[in-house]
């Protein structure tokens, strides 16, 4: 039975041309219970596609220039009521951004852009790796006018869905209700959502699985020093170093020195067993 079963997918796999399976790479977008495909194509031909310049790219870490679509304007058709867009890059990676975020940009806030790498001219592949941040790439004009997180520039984009908010998606990533409004470990929450939670679950809840859930079965507070996860976490090559390492450093520029204490009381209060 099983040998026929594996004969049949060989004459599946032997009929089927060879890259039928690779397709020309979309961007999938999914409000409301509908779902559109884009290719760069498509979205380039817009009449709203423009040249922009990022003179701060956070993932080039130096200027860059793209075409690029008003993320803002690509919602126009869908549903604007949503409240988080949940970007998902092809690595794993899942960047939930609030829509309040981006309609900031409409008020003299960041403006985020969806930028498309022309297959023609196509862009510079990243320091060591056979790989780009295309086909698309989610990035910011003035990212400092609306705080806009190193971890909100999800490139390798694959697709954009309306969701709800991660707390109320996965309730289990919330604080206790009784803790005090000013607790470190609540604004730390909200801080692990913008910055670990593109990569890290907590206690399940998340839809990243590029690194660890930090909340089970040990919370890093458990098993680290207070010293060494300071340091991972602002530079984890600090710590230990091996190839495969993808952990980014958050310096100072990217996680004050504020909002470092914070994440760390929340993943100490978060700690199976803390409360
Ligand atoms: C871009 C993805 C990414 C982001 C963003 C990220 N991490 Fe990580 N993290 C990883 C990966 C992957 C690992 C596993 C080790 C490695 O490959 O560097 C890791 C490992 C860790 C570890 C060690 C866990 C263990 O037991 O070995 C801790 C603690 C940690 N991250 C905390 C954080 C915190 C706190 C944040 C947010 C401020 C964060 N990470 C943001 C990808 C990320």
């Amino acid at each position: 039975m099983r040998t026929l079963f594996g004969l049949v997918l060989l004459g599946i796999a032997l009929v089927l041309p060879r890259g039928a399976l690779a397709e020309t790479p979309a961007l999938s977008l999914s409000f409301g219970g509908k779902t559109h495909a884009y290719t760069a194509a498509e979205l380039l031909a817009r009449a709203d596609a423009a040249t922009i310049k990022i003179p701060d790219d956070v993932t080039y870490k130096r200027a860059m220039t793209y075409q690029a679509v008003p993320l803002l304007a690509l919602l126009g058709d869908v549903d604007r009521n949503v409240d988080t867009i949940e970007a998902a890059a092809s690595d794993g990676f899942v960047s939930q951004i609030p829509m309040a975020l981006v309609r900031k940009g409409a008020e003299g806030g960041s403006i985020a852009w969806v930028a498309i790498e022309d297959p023609k001219a196509p862009w510079p592949n990243f320091a060591g790796k056979d790989a780009s941040a295309g086909p698309f790439y989610l990035v910011w004009q003035e990212p400092q006018l609306s705080g806009v997180g190193s971890e909100q520039w999800p490139y390798q984009l694959a697709s954009l869905t309306g969701v709800e908010s991660p707390a109320h998606r996965w309730p289990q990533i919330a604080v206790d209700v009784g803790l005090p409004e000013d607790a470190p470990a609540r604004r730390g929450q909200a801080v692990f959502t913008v910055q670990c939670m593109p990569c890290h679950r907590m206690k399940g809840g998340g839809a990243a699985d590029v690194g660890p859930d930090l909340g089970q079965p040990m919370g890093p507070t458990q098993y680290m020093t207070d010293e060494g996860l300071r340091r991972l976490i602002r530079n984890p090559a600090s710590v230990r170093t091996w190839p495969e390492q993808r952990m980014p450093g958050f310096d100072e520029t990217k996680l004050s020195d504020e909002d470092l204490d914070a994440v760390i009381a929340y993943l100490a209060h978060m700690a199976p067993g803390a409360r």
